[in-house]
């Protein structure tokens, strides 16, 4: 009887041992997994591979990744195309003065390197007569001293354009 109860105990403890220790295992390889860096990839059945820091070894990329990068790619060139419409809705906000003294007025507003002056009608009428497409050609491409776009590198064809009227004007 002692045998049997002993035996029957013993079978208890490891059914016990065995219910608790293998849902644990599945669990503890969900965590993992759940917790894995992010950029790595884990493919049923197969060992986790990713970008984890000094893991160099395993950094040949599966397809699954290779289309996760395309995705990401892809939703930044939507985000960048996005960033692009609102910067054209807030073309209205350009400040022409503002650019002519940050970037213009080193040569303009001084005459440097024979830069006609800001205010200097008859410099200014002299070059308008070959025609506005002309100038604001080379103040697009540059002309002698004066730098591709007067160096405003994020001014865009109209905004360069509405610089240099705003130049006339005074
Ligand atoms: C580094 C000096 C410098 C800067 C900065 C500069 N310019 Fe000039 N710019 C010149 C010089 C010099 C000329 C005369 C070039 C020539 O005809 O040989 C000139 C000429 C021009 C002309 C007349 C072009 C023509 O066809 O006669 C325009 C328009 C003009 N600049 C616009 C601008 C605008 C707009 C900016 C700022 C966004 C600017 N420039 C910044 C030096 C400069």
């Amino acid at each position: 009887m002692n045998i049997l109860v002993s035996l029957w105990r013993g079978l208890g403890a490891t059914a016990l041992l065995v219910a608790i220790v293998l849902p644990h295992s599945a669990y503890a390889q969900n965590v993992a997994d759940n917790i894995n860096p992010v950029g790595s990839v884990c493919m049923a059945d197969q060992p986790c591979v990713g970008a984890t820091a000094g893991d160099a070894g395993s950094r040949a990329m599966p397809a699954a990744s290779t289309a996760a990068v395309a995705e990401v790619v892809e939703d930044a060139a939507e985000m960048a195309a996005e960033v692009a419409t609102e910067g054209a809705a807030a073309v209205s906000d350009f400040d022409p003065a503002g650019v002519y003294q940050m970037n213009c007025f080193a040569c303009h507003g001084t005459g440097a390197a024979g830069a006609p002056m800001l205010g200097d009608s008859e410099a200014w009428d002299a070059r308008m007569e070959k025609g506005m497409e002309a100038v604001m050609a080379n103040a697009i491409n540059g002309v002698g001293a004066m730098p591709a776009r007067g160096i405003c590198m994020s001014c865009s064809d109209d905004e360069l354009q509405q610089v240099v009227e705003y130049m006339l004007a005074q």
